[in-house]
């Protein structure tokens, strides 16, 4: 039985005493603190921002005014917030690929790395809202890229299986595979993206904006599609969308980020059961998760370092 972490409103999690969770998970009543303390598991934080600020010296501008959160391994998280309020900068930095460096004060530490170890051994997928494929090769040759770029030493047959079988769980058919990216429609290019990103199985996907460029049709498909590659792969996902139902009707909890500087406005948890289906977004509780999250959006509010909102 797996223990529960509470959500603090800060974005911590908080977790029972470790004699608490084995007296739980035994049933037992009367545990020996000291047996349990060697057989306490690492605890499965996939993402841990402590502080996080993000100054742009050349353009002064203050993007990040400090972001604390901690993201469960597996956890499916959104983000989203008002323009220029520092979602795609958390990304950047997360993925270290920002071009002025690491955060300007706080700490990053994702799967027990930091974010420059993390990218040089190939720890995180990500996609766009643009696909960003190479025009120039086709879409297996895509697909098989970071392979080459990652000078990979499984050996070739193993890298176009694994290409394989994730074009096949997208659904992109066979006879698109020799195509080039021109030649696909924005939702089959945003397919071959996750699969790129996807390609040498990292445990975390950072999207940004992934489906912002598809139409309301195609973006539910891909909505769907994700959500099941998430549940095979289990995947830690931190994705950034401008839609409060895309958000809540995909993730475990909604970060709502603040105006500039962004910070955590609210952090609203989703308490739709798994699988998620359509159906579920026609429900007036799901109305009600959309409203918060609205709320949290025009409100402006900040949480204090206690949690509390500060007025
Ligand atoms: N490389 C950079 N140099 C200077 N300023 C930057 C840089 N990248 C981002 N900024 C600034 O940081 C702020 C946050 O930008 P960011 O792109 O992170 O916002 P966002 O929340 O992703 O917005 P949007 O929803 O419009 O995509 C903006 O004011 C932007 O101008
Ligand atoms: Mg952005």
């Amino acid at each position: 039985m797996e223990v529960a972490f509470r959500h603090c409103r800060n974005g911590t999690l908080r977790r029972p005493p470790a004699y608490r969770r084995q007296a739980i998970n035994e049933g037992a009543t009367k545990v020996r603190k000291k047996k349990l303390m060697s057989q306490d598991p690492s605890p499965p934080i996939a993402i841990r921002l402590v502080n996080v600020k993000k100054y742009f010296k050349d353009r002064d501008v203050e993007a990040l005014g400090g972001v604390s959160l901690e993201v469960l391994r597996g956890e499916f998280i959104t983000l989203i917030g008002p323009s220029g309020s520092g979602k795609s900068t958390l990304l950047e930095l997360l993925g270290d690929i920002g071009d002025e460096g690491g955060p300007t004060d706080g700490e990053i530490s994702i799967e027990g790395k930091t974010p420059e170890e993390l990218r040089k051994t190939r720890g995180y997928g990500i996609a766009f809202q643009e696909s960003t494929l190479f025009p120039w090769y086709r879409v297996f040759e895509n697909c098989l890229l970071p392979f080459r770029i990652a000078k990979s030493r499984i050996p070739g047959e193993q890298q176009v299986r694994r290409i394989e079988m994730l074009l096949e769980m997208v659904g992109l058919d066979k006879k698109f595979w020799s195509y080039y990216p021109r030649e696909l429609s924005g939702g089959m290019q945003q397919r071959v993206a996750i699969v790129r990103a996807l390609a040498l199985d990292p445990p975390l996907l950072l999207m940004d904006e992934p489906f912002g460029a598809l139409d309301d049709l195609t973006r539910k498909s891909m909505q769907m599609l994700l959500l099941d590659i998430w549940s095979k792969t289990k995947k830690t996902i931190l994705m950034v969308t401008h839609s409060i139902s895309e958000a809540c009707f995909m993730s475990d909890r909604v970060v709502v980020l603040s105006h500039r500087p962004g910070r955590i406005a609210r952090i609203v948890s989703i308490p739709l059961d798994r699988p998620r289906e359509r159906s579920m977004s026609e429900t007036k509780a799901f109305a009600r998760i959309c409203s918060m999250v609205r709320e949290a959006l025009g409100s402006g509010e900040i949480l204090e370092e206690d949690g509390s909102i500060k007025e």
